[in-house]
């Protein structure tokens, strides 16, 4: 039987907390070591040429489920001056504060335990832009909602920057024992995903987890999401490389499907 919207995000919070040991032990101790540098940058590639064009300088950004926060720190770093990032889960924002705190960063950045559905008012059309990055979209229970909150965080001629996961990714699975990923579902098929593999995308470390919750959305659904909720496509590019660990085989096979894109929204 469906839940509710609230079910879903619950459920997700909890499978997030605890990957989040996990997801410490493969990558704190390097990224802890790195954001002292002033000049740290988590991003990459199109995105970061995203970033680069629309202008990040002296802009109120609020990224959306910002996880340990390295990347809201990077927006700091490449001089936003005001930086939020919202995340569900405690656990993760523990991590990112004392990411935060080693960065020196404390009064550019700010990290805010939230669900993305229910954001405190104050936020409302505070934002130059909304930051939203690889596999966030995925765990959204309502695509036509989260849009909505998208838009109603942007000041007028905001702008909402997206890196995502291609929907087309979905349809492949990665064999466990050979490394081969291959076409196993419609891309016009299930939508909801219950799972009770960990959710560590970092170490690939195998565990039973709680159940998760994920949601698989077409393009078109996502871009008439955005659409509807009043913003406009300024910018869309696919990616032919691997930006999530998911079926990263695919990057090298001849037959690759575009495996992410990067998109810009304004708010007219
Ligand atoms: C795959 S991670 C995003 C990682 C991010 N792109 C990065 O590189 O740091 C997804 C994040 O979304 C958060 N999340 C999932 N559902 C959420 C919700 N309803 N509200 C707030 N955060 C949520 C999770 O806690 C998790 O930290």
């Amino acid at each position: 039987m469906r839940k509710t919207r609230k079910e879903y995000t619950d459920a997700n919070r909890i499978a997030w907390d605890e990957a989040a040991p996990r997801h410490a032990t493969h990558n704190n101790e390097a990224l802890f070591a790195a954001v002292v540098d002033p000049g740290y940058v988590s991003f990459k590639g199109d995105i970061l040429h995203a970033l680069r064009q629309v202008g990040v300088a002296g802009k109120h950004i609020i990224q959306l489920g910002c996880n340990n926060g390295c990347e809201t720190l990077s927006l700091r770093n490449l001089g936003a001056t005001r930086c939020v990032g919202v995340d569900a889960s405690a656990e993760f924002l523990a991590h990112g504060r004392e990411l935060i705190r080693l960065a020196g960063a404390e009064d550019q950045v700010e990290l805010v335990e939230s669900d993305v559905y229910e954001l405190p008012a104050e936020f409302n059309g505070a934002f130059d832009m909304v930051l939203v990055t690889i596999g966030v979209l995925s765990w959204m229970p309502d695509l036509k909602v989260f849009f909505e909150v998208v838009r109603g965080l942007l000041k007028p001629g905001g702008q909402l920057v997206m890196e995502e996961m291609h929907p087309v990714l979905f349809m492949y699975e990665e064999n466990a024992e050979t490394g081969v990923s291959s076409v196993q579902y419609s891309y016009f098929g299930k939508h909801i995903w219950e799972e009770t593999d960990g959710l560590d995308y970092y170490g690939h470390e195998v565990y039973d987890g709680l159940p998760n919750y994920s949601f698989m959305y077409r393009l078109d659904e996502i871009l008439m999401a955005g659409i509807d909720a009043g913003l406009g496509l300024q910018r869309f590019t696919e990616l032919d490389y691997d930006i999530s660990n998911l079926c990263s085989d695919l990057e090298q096979s001849p037959t690759r499907p575009p495996l992410g894109f990067v998109m810009v929204m304004s708010c007219e």
